[in-house]
């Protein structure tokens, strides 16, 4: 067979912009975003805190310092004061000036042109209330069939599940062991999937992925997202290995490569 014809056109795969299109444009931006809608992906994951006058903000770090020309934890800063900061430049001179968004405003601009994946991350000390207000935002904008929840943390998870069970979760890990009944995080958890019920996927670390690990998800009617797969050789292996979606900092690579060979 020529490699064309044992080619198996992989529809269901989801592409996931890891931090937009953190690849190509400063992550957790507009920029990043509309870039990655651009590149053809099926989601965009962003990260998620809260200022000190309650907003809910896009952005990785807990402190402004790697992704703007700010100091400072998010936690302790204004949305004004967060508004002024230049989150681009950092990236590339060409997007100077270009802004830390709020989530709604990522909303906004998505208006469900691709999915959302929110990661709710936890702020030291924890944010009160971000999930009551992640949960409004997608409510307010009637964002329910497109955007998507992950954390590391199964409280956040469970707490966002029992305020609105129809929006959709997925867990964040390192890795799992089910035969063990455990999983990794940022500490060790029992790990019963056939007890998560709200949980449609895991989102595992790919050096740490198995096919026996996908069967054992996939008989238990969950999927399985890899994270942070960014070279064609990672993206290929797990393409091949049965996964259902990359998290990716080049969602246009992995939109080229998404097809089994
Ligand atoms: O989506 C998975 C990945 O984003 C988790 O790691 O540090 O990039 O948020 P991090
Ligand atoms: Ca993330």
């Amino acid at each position: 067979l020529s490699n064309y014809s044992r080619k198996i056109t992989n529809d269901q795969f989801t592409v996931i912009g890891h931090r937009g299109d953190g690849g190509s444009a400063p992550e957790n931006t507009l920029a990043a975003i509309e870039k990655g809608i651009q590149a053809g992906a099926n989601m965009l994951e962003i990260d998620v805190h809260e200022t000190r006058d309650g907003v809910v903000c896009v952005m990785h770090d807990e402190r402004v310092n790697r992704t703007t020309n700010g100091q400072g934890k998010i936690k302790d800063l204004t949305w004004d004061e967060i508004r002024q900061l230049d989150a681009g430049s950092w990236f590339n001179a060409k997007y100077r000036g270009e802004q830390v968004p709020s989530l709604e405003q990522v909303i906004e601009h998505i208006d469900g042109r691709a999915q959302l994946l929110i990661e709710i991350k936890k702020g030291t000390p924890y944010y009160p209330q971000i999930e009551e207000k992640v949960v409004s935002l997608i409510r307010k904008h009637q964002a329910e069939s497109w955007c998507v929840v992950q954390s590391f943390h199964m409280d956040i998870l469970q707490h966002i599940h029992q305020l609105d069970p129809n929006i959709r979760l997925q867990k964040l890990a390192f890795f799992a062991i089910p035969a063990l009944g455990f999983s990794f995080d940022l500490s060790f958890h029992s790990f019963h999937p056939e007890q998560e019920s709200f949980i449609e996927s895991y989102n595992l670390n790919y050096l740490f992925v198995t096919k026996k690990l996908i069967r054992q998800l996939h008989q238990e009617g969950k999927k399985i997202n890899v994270w942070t797969a960014d070279s064609p050789g990672v993206i290929r292996k797990m393409v091949n290995m049965g996964v259902d979606g990359v998290i990716t900092n080049h969602p246009e690579l992995a939109n080229t490569l998404k097809n089994k060979q």
